[in-house]
């Protein structure tokens, strides 16, 4: 099988893809898999590159200098050249893996130009990845879906928080860009002079943002994954523990005090609800393949989800492979089973 791998990006989460990419480079069975790295730069370009088989498995750290160090990008070609060059390149494979994380990458940009290229790509398509990536409208769709969500106020640009909603949600609040990732633009406000200067940190990553209430409990994630035939696996509930205010980008990158606990001891009947939950997210937002649902879960076990992920971060040491491996499902093998639900 030949696997394009699509990698980096132009989102704040080009580094966090750049990461992902390393560890499916050094985690693919090279059995199986030729492979065609296929790099986006921040500018927007894609640079073909070739496989570095000598890479399995060694460590990710090798993969990653390598990923950021061999694509060079060709900076006389505009980025629509590079991007039909690539897709041409792409074309001799059998399926693609868009290992892409925010915006132009997570959010159906990329997923509908490889359906119109008729590229056959692994994970969602246009329109769960389109509404897994805008906060607004994955709330309206789980909200439709009978899910609880946080209470919040969407902000178009120029908007301010109006009293009413300043009263509704309470205090302490989180601001967030309404469409990123990994904690990128996200701020708690404890009192609202500081209003104003996290509207302006989420602004720099979207115009559109949005203003949450804090649910206060635990942080617990679930994943769900397709298996060929279309039937769906649900996780084991993986806990995320940290020291930092909350699991900003510090605390999911740098931090090595965050603890990710799987299977977390989370009370049977609770964990059923959240499992039946993350299955009606993943059909309500149209899913393919695989996605990540984040919940707070209350001190009385009472669900509200956080988030959503249509392409969760995705290292060996990341949530989403390891509430697999907490099932027996290694990281290789994980990577197959989204290629053999992809190409079923
Ligand atoms: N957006 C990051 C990669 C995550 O949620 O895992
Ligand atoms: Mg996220």
């Amino acid at each position: 099988i030949t696997l394009a791998v699509l990698f980096g990006g132009r989102s704040g989460e080009h580094e966090i893809s750049c990461q992902s990419a390393a560890s499916i480079f050094v985690n693919l069975d090279r059995g199986r898999y030729d492979v065609l790295p296929v790099k986006i730069q921040p500018s927007g370009r894609w640079t073909v590159g070739q496989d570095e088989p000598a890479l399995a498995g060694r460590g990710s750290e090798d993969a990653l200098d390598w990923l950021r160090t061999t694509f060079p990008e060709d900076t006389t070609a505009t980025p629509a050249a590079s991007i039909a060059a690539a897709l041409t390149a792409m074309s001799a494979a059998d399926l693609v893996f868009p290992a892409l994380h925010g915006p132009y990458g997570e959010d159906g940009t990329v997923q509908s130009l490889l359906s119109l290229a008729g590229l056959p790509y692994l994970g969602n398509g246009v329109l769960a990845s389109a509404l897994g990536m805008d906060k607004e409208f994955t709330k309206k769709v789980l909200t439709g879906a009978g899910l609880t969500v946080a209470p919040g106020a969407v902000l178009r640009p120029g908007d301010e928080l109006s009293e009413a909603d300043r009263e509704r949600l309470g205090l302490p609040v989180f601001v967030k860009p309404a469409r990123a990732g990994s904690s990128l633009g996200v701020s708690k406000v404890a009192s609202w002079d500081e209003l104003p200067a996290a509207l302006a940190t989420a602004r720099l990553s979207d115009g559109k943002v949005l203003v949450e209430a804090a649910v206060p409990g635990r942080e617990v994630d679930i994943g769900v994954l397709e298996v060929p035939g279309g039937g769906l696996r649900v996780s084991p509930p993986l806990e995320i523990l940290t020291g930092e205010v909350f699991f900003d980008y510090q605390a999911k990158y740098a931090d090595a005090s965050t603890v990710l606990d799987v299977p977390a001891s989370i009370d049977p009947a609770i964990e059923a609800a959240m499992g039946e939950q993350a299955l009606r997210a993943f059909r309500a937002l149209d899913c393919r393949g695989l996605l990540r649902v984040d919940f707070f879960v209350g001190e009385d076990g009472g669900l509200v989800v956080n988030e959503v992920n249509t392409f969760p971060g995705f290292t060996s040491h990341s949530q989403y492979p390891a509430m697999w491996d907490a099932t027996g499902l290694s990281y290789p093998r994980l990577i197959d089973a989204l290629v053999d639900a992809a190409l079923w």
